[in-house]
């Protein structure tokens, strides 16, 4: 299947996150691979997607689960090599799915070539300038240069031994020490991130997800301005914050575009921009990114308010800025949405893992239910939905990692009181009765719990009621049913029915907590979970062809 040219294609399209080390492995490692991925194909062709994005496989030493990249222009050799990575691109592209590629440009790896030819050059070499360094204060320049803090605790400053083994300087580093940032105001760096982009975009990469995109600039001015603690979004509206969103970092994604717009179709990008939602369309400009993430859901319970309140408000800010507007209900770095919704609501996620997943009790079936017709409803929606793997499954968040095994850096560097993001990171279930669920031969780099087994994908194959179906059902349904981005609400602005159409009499009705409510008359095309005497349950999802 040729992929069409339409420089629109992403406007309304489905994209499907794999997080290569967990998704399938066929060198038997416990890690899976890109061959992995190559070898299912088909099981993403039957799904119906049309892209997938990769996070990275680039080499690494996993001090943050690959986002700290070694060298940005080649594959992990733990993960199988560029060779692999085309066959894969070409396979994909064969039976029509498009690749995103994750780009991580504020901060590089501590292994990287520059970081390390860094660390050897000394103060004031130009080999420190790619890089933020920066004397300490206190009188032997003992205290870190400033309040910032990490986000992965607690300072965004580690002091370095000089090659005389005194003690030096210290860089900057937004995330884990082992993440050093880069300094965007230097020209070297816009020259290698153009070539990254390039290099891939060259291999028929289609589009590119760009991580902590609002966090490349920061405020250089001495005395370093203080900001001692992250809030929710730290950012105001004036682009004038110290370390995130700045205004400046816009040019570097209007340089980027003239490099996706080289390219035929042009190449497309999303921006991971955690920013206000006023501020994070600027990332969605058609000459920038021309996506963002919009994360209000992710963030968000299983509540008809809110759902209504985001949707409006996301449909016309994208539409404002040129853009369309993002779906993501589960990504690698969230607690999965089948679990947020069976638990009560306001719990603290933190806490409930630290307490393995056993206080408060998790409702399982009910957190499905309402995973399932979250999604149908966003499915719905104008723009693009991103999932993310194993959500297909159903699958809950795996809660009860034991302590010696957790490989997220929150874990150690929060001193064991966060145990952060592995539980959505556990090795898919592919078959109920193999060895690691059919991951791999060799073993799973996260412990799987027994009950993966009941979501296993040959499990869920053979069941015309799974989530897998539901899914697959769906995507097939949405391919006929699209085709413009207008959506007309029906009924009441309040309560728990959210109903809107899509043109050509394609209905979306939501009954969220309310009871059981008639359906208008038409022909129902798929539920999230069965109608009961032809009503629609709390909790469930429908769409329907109605007639004008
Ligand atoms: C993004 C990624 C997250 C990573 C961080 C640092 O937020 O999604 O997984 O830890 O950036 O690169």
């Amino acid at each position: 299947m040729a992929l069409s040219k339409d420089k629109n294609w992403w406007r309304q399209a489905v994209i499907y996150q794999i997080y290569p080390r967990s998704f399938f492995d066929v060198n038997g490692d416990g890690l899976g691979d890109i061959a992995g991925i190559t070898s299912k194909i088909d099981y993403l062709r039957q799904l119906g997607v049309d892209a997938v994005w990769l996070s990275p496989f680039y080499p690494s030493a996993l001090a943050d689960g690959g986002y700290d990249v070694d060298d940005y222009r080649d594959v992990d050799p733990k993960l199988g090599t560029l060779e692999q990575f085309d066959v894969m691109v070409a396979g994909l592209h064969d039976v029509g799915i498009r690749v995103f590629v994750d780009i991580v440009p504020n901060h590089s790896s501590d292994r990287h070539e520059w970081f390390q030819a860094a660390l050897k050059a000394g103060p004031g070499s130009p080999e420190r300038e790619r890089y933020i360094f920066r004397d300490g204060k206190g009188e032997n320049g003992e205290l870190p240069p400033s309040d910032w803090p990490s986000h992965f605790a607690p300072s965004a400053w580690t002091r370095i031994t000089e090659a005389d083994g005194k003690p030096g300087q210290w860089y900057c580093h937004l995330f884990a020490p082992e993440q050093p940032d880069f300094n965007w105001d230097h020209p070297e760096v816009h020259e290698d991130f153009k070539k990254t982009l390039r290099f891939w975009a060259d291999r028929g990469v289609d589009g590119f997800r760009i991580d902590v995109a609002h966090a490349l600039k920061k405020d250089m001015s001495e005395p370093l301005r203080s900001f001692p603690k992250f809030t929710d979004f730290d950012n105001s509206l004036s682009g004038d914050d110290v370390l995130f969103d700045r205004n400046e970092v816009h040019e570097i994604y209007r340089e980027w575009r003239k490099v996706f717009d080289e390219y035929d179709p042009p190449r497309v990008a999303v921006a991971e921009a955690y920013v206000r939602a006023e501020r994070r369309v600027l990332y969605a400009r058609p000459d920038e990114l021309g996506q963002a993430f919009n994360f209000d859901l992710l963030s968000s319970y299983f509540d008809a308010g809110d759902f209504r309140k985001i949707i409006q408000f996301n449909v016309s800010l994208a539409a404002g800025a040129g853009s369309s507007s993002t779906w993501v209900l589960s990504n690698h770095d969230k607690v999965r949405h089948a679990t947020r919704y069976g638990l009560p609501r306001n719990t603290d996620e933190n806490a409930w893992l630290l307490t393995d997943g056993k206080t408060p009790v998790l409702d399982v079936e009910l957190g499905i239910r309402r995973a399932r017709a979250a999604t149908l409803l966003i499915l719905g929606l104008p723009g693009s939905t991103y999932f993310y793997q194993g959500e297909e499954l159903g699958l809950h968040e795996v809660a009860d990692i034991p302590a010696d095994q957790i490989q997220d850096p929150q874990w150690v560097r929060n001193l064991f009181k966060m145990k952060g993001r592995d539980g959505c990171r556990v090795p898919l279930p592919w078959e109920a009765h193999a060895a690691h669920f059919g991951f791999s031969s060799g073993g799973s780099h996260l412990p799987q719990p027994a009950w993966f087994a009941n979501y296993a994908v040959d499990v869920e194959e053979t069941d015309p009621d799974s989530t897998l179906n539901l899914y697959r059902r769906a995507l097939t349904l949405r391919k006929a049913l699209i085709s413009g981005e207008e959506l007309t609400w029906h009924g009441d602005a309040h309560g728990e029915i959210l109903h809107f159409d899509r043109g050509n009499g394609w209905h979306v009705i939501a009954n969220f907590n309310g009871d059981p409510i008639e359906l208008p008359d038409g022909d129902v095309l798929v539920s999230s979970s069965p109608l009961v005497d032809n009503k629609l349950p709390s909790a469930t999802t429908v769409w329907m062809k109605i007639a004008n």
